[in-house]
């Protein structure tokens, strides 16, 4: 397969084709859908962590005007089923059956459901159900009285061991041993949780907010006990999601119940301290990290141990070490992952969701070897790189670090950087210069694709992805427009639908690359099927042509000067003047013929990054920080950010653009802002709103610049797309950190990094 056409749309930052729906409130999401005459839902959760519910008195709620019915554990039971967790195969945020029983596990778990005619006749009935609940004592996190050590269960290795770690930990003349930690975070996107369920006879559509509608398909289906086929879900536009629709959570099941008891549609749109507890979170980790090098600053040995919080119902860990301690050469290497069961809810995925933590602690570390060495931290890096991960030996397919490095010093300026902390001044401030590495996966999935081609020159592209707010439609019209020479404007994309062709979940970063080979895939099919015949045609300008030496261009297709319209070669294959070709990829790593099948039911099926048998597919970056620090007030801003990338082929310069600096900012927010605050009495949020989360604003940055360095990678897929989704997060708020340490000489090895923790630096 060709990489590109020579049309020039490939990699262009045009504008997104969904911008002019969003900005005039044309694009409906999912609570936007009209549903004819709905009832409304108000969910009521758990205020303990552990216990039973003991009684509920539903007399206060039952007497509101309007009120339809109340839904709990007396008349849900066993209607509806568990269903697996997401990590073990299934498709849901939690194992624990929504309204099976009255255990309660962890606080904010669903403990009713009250309906009613309006919104606010549900949310004032839910507001007046009471729930008496017989409280046992609760954990909330490491270190609390009952937490407990259970074996991780992760998709990366919790244990990795190469060479002999503690005979070369012990010889090596220079050392760093220290101990990070990283705090729980909720993903928190801007569109709260919603679903609406609407039933005809036995079939069930539902209008909910997810990065992967067929997971939902059938992860509702099972819990439902109906058949997947009778479950239709859609998705059109999504307003965020960083990992928190990628599972089922507790409410959707109970809404599909509520619609079918009620007989008509029922709509629920969560409250935003009820996203907290209603899907995953970022769990909070600890790692104990130990490098040794010699005094050229070679890697000797790394050990990284870690620490990561779950669930008493799951296992769920991320076992981010089996990406980072491949990040660099070393000879001696062994990691460790443990895993601490409190009573919380089950944690998940959010962007980047080992390498934030992960890779905050490895590269704090080398920033503090590098200090230990007196090198320069690049050149630390420099050092190390290596083409084979240095765990079991396997090649990069493509590695760019120090290119990135490079790009990126030279933009920044990293050479005004003067070594000793404390050094650079300016006026009452301290400034710091701090760098990390950026690495991130680079994976795609099987997938299948239509594509429709009409005489009349518009193209209809069918694909079961989803618009998280990325721009997938558009670099996925990109891919249609330079293949089949039709402009993006005669393009429709079509997403967010379990009807549609099967397209994986929309995590990790594969979608770019998921999708755009196989509609690539069905577009040269496509061009494959009128070619041939056109070539064929004796009446043809084009025949005996050579039919690859066909292209489709301009509404046209044309050899050399010789063409014919579209229309013409269109209706000779098909003569209604209505073309339809479908694809499927099965990728590199993925089971043969079973990959496909299994992406059509929702599983998860991403292929790359280290878990392939015979190569690493990862793409790199190098974040660069600037950091002032007001020497009166302690105060932390961030002036500046730098960040060059290397993903292979960018399919579009603006898009991605975005998702960098996006992923830039979210570094900056895990650094110096983003903490979900637990009661440790009661294993409670203590900040489930976005007053109290704190995240970034425009004040709290100045300048975001990414850079992207030009990569090709031929055996990635055949277009050579990495995927930049979560890669321009990754190790930022480690340069965040890192340039803290170099404005103040003090190293902060837990964030967020407050003021406080900066105010024992000599030079304030
Ligand atoms: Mo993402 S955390 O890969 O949805």
């Amino acid at each position: 397969m060709h990489p590109a056409q020579s049309s020039g749309v490939i990699g262009r930052g045009l504008p997104r084709i969904d911008g002019p729906a969003k900005v005039t409130g044309q694009a409906l999401y999912g609570a936007d859908q009209p549903a004819p005459d709905p009832a409304y839902a108000c969910l009521v959760t758990a205020t303990v962590a552990c216990g039973r519910i003991h009684a509920i008195d539903e007399a206060a709620a039952r007497v509101v005007p309007g009120l339809l019915d109340i839904m709990t554990h007396f008349t849900v039971g066993k209607a509806v089923r568990p269903g697996k967790l997401f990590n073990d195969g299934g498709y849901m945020a939690t194992t624990v059956a929504p309204l099976g029983s009255d255990r309660v596990h962890f606080s904010g778990q669903v403990v009713a459901v009250v309906l009613a005619g309006t919104f606010e006749a549900a949310r004032a009935a839910a507001a007046a159900l009471c729930v008496d609940y017989d409280a046992e004592a609760s954990s909330a996190s490491f270190d609390s009285l009952g937490s407990t050590d259970v074996e991780p269960k992760s998709s990366g290795k919790p244990e990795l061991a190469a060479g002999d770690f503690d005979t070369a930990f012990a010889g090596a003349p220079v050392m760093v041993d220290a101990h990070y930690a990283t705090p729980p975070n909720h993903q928190n996107p801007l569109e709260l949780f919603q679903v609406t369920c609407d039933w005809s006879g036995d079939e069930l559509t539902v209008w909910e907010s997810t990065q992967n509608v067929r997971g939902a398909q059938h992860g509702i289906a099972a819990q439902l006990g109906i058949s997947p086929r009778k479950v239709r879900v859609i998705s059109p536009y999504i307003g965020g999601a960083f990992g928190s629709r990628g599972e089922l959570g507790q409410h959707t099941a109970l809404v599909a119940l509520a619609a079918k008891r009620l007989g008509r549609p029922v709509k629920l749109v969560a409250s935003r301290a009820q996203c907290f507890d209603l899907r995953t979170f970022r769990a909070e980790t600890r790692h104990h990290v130990r490098l040794a090098a010699d005094w050229e600053g070679r890697l000797l040995a790394l050990s990284h141990e870690s620490w990561e919080l779950t669930s008493r119902t799951e296992q769920f860990a991320l076992a981010g070490s089996d990406q980072t301690a491949r990040l660099y050469a070393c000879p001696n290497i062994r990691t460790k992952v443990h895993a601490v069961a409190a009573d919380r809810q089950t944690p998940g995925f959010m962007r980047a969701p080992p390498e934030t933590p992960y890779l905050f602690a490895l590269e704090c570390a080398m920033d503090e070897l590098a200090a230990a060495l007196g090198i320069d931290p690049l050149d630390l890096r420099r050092r190390n790189d290596t083409m084979r991960n240095p765990v079991d030996n396997l090649p990069y397919t493509s590695r760019s670090l120090l290119q990135c490095i490079d790009a990126g010093a030279a933009a920044f300026g990293w050479d005004a950087r003067t070594p000793q902390p404390g050094s650079m001044r300016d006026g009452d401030e301290l400034v710091g210069y701090g760098y990390a590495s950026a690495f991130y996966p680079a994976q795609i999935a099987p997938a299948d694709a239509r594509v429709t081609l009409t005489a009349d020159g518009h193209a209809i592209v069918e694909v079961g992805t989803h618009e998280i707010g990325t721009g997938i439609q558009t670099v996925v019209a990109q891919v249609a427009s330079d293949r089949l020479g039709v402009p993006m404007e005669a393009i429709e994309v079509r997403t967010g639908d379990s009807a549609l062709p099967a397209a994986p979940l929309s995590a990790g970063s594969n979608s770019t690359a998921s999708v755009c080979t196989v509609v690539a895939m069905a577009c040269e099919k496509l061009h494959r099927r009128v070619a041939r015949r056109a070539v064929l045609d004796r009446s043809s300008v084009l025949h005996r042509a050579d039919p690859d030496g066909v292209r489709l261009r301009d509404g046209k297709a044309a050899v050399g000067t010789k063409a014919e319209p579209l229309a013409v070669a269109i209706r000779r294959v098909a003569p209604d003047g209505v073309l339809v070709v479908k694809a499927t990829n099965n990728p590199h790593g993925a089971p043969p013929l079973v990959g496909p099948s299994k992406v059509r039911q929702g599983n998860v099926v991403h292929k790359g990054g280290s878990a392939l048998k015979d190569r690493m597919q990862f793409a790199f970056g190098a974040q660069f920080v600037e950091v002032r620090v007001d020497r009166a007030t302690g105060q932390i801003r961030v002036p500046r950010m730098v960040g060059a990338f290397a993903a292979g082929r960018i399919m579009n310069r603006r898009t991605a653009h975005a998702q960098l600096t996006g992923g830039q900012l979210w570094g900056l927010s895990s650094a110096l802002h983003e903490v979900t605050e637990i009661d440790r009495r009661s294993a409670r949020y203590m900040n489930a709103s976005l007053g109290e989360y704190h995240i970034p604003v425009n004040a709290d940055i100045g300048q975001v610049d990414a850079i992207m360095v030009d990569e090709r990678d031929d055996q990635v897929n055949p277009l050579g797309i990495k995927g930049v989704g979560e890669l321009g997060t990754t190790g930022a708020n480690a340069a965040v950190a890192n340039a803290i340490a170099h404005a103040t000489g003090v190293r902060v090895r837990e964030l967020p990094i407050r003021i406080e923790d900066v105010l024992a630096s000599e030079f304030l």
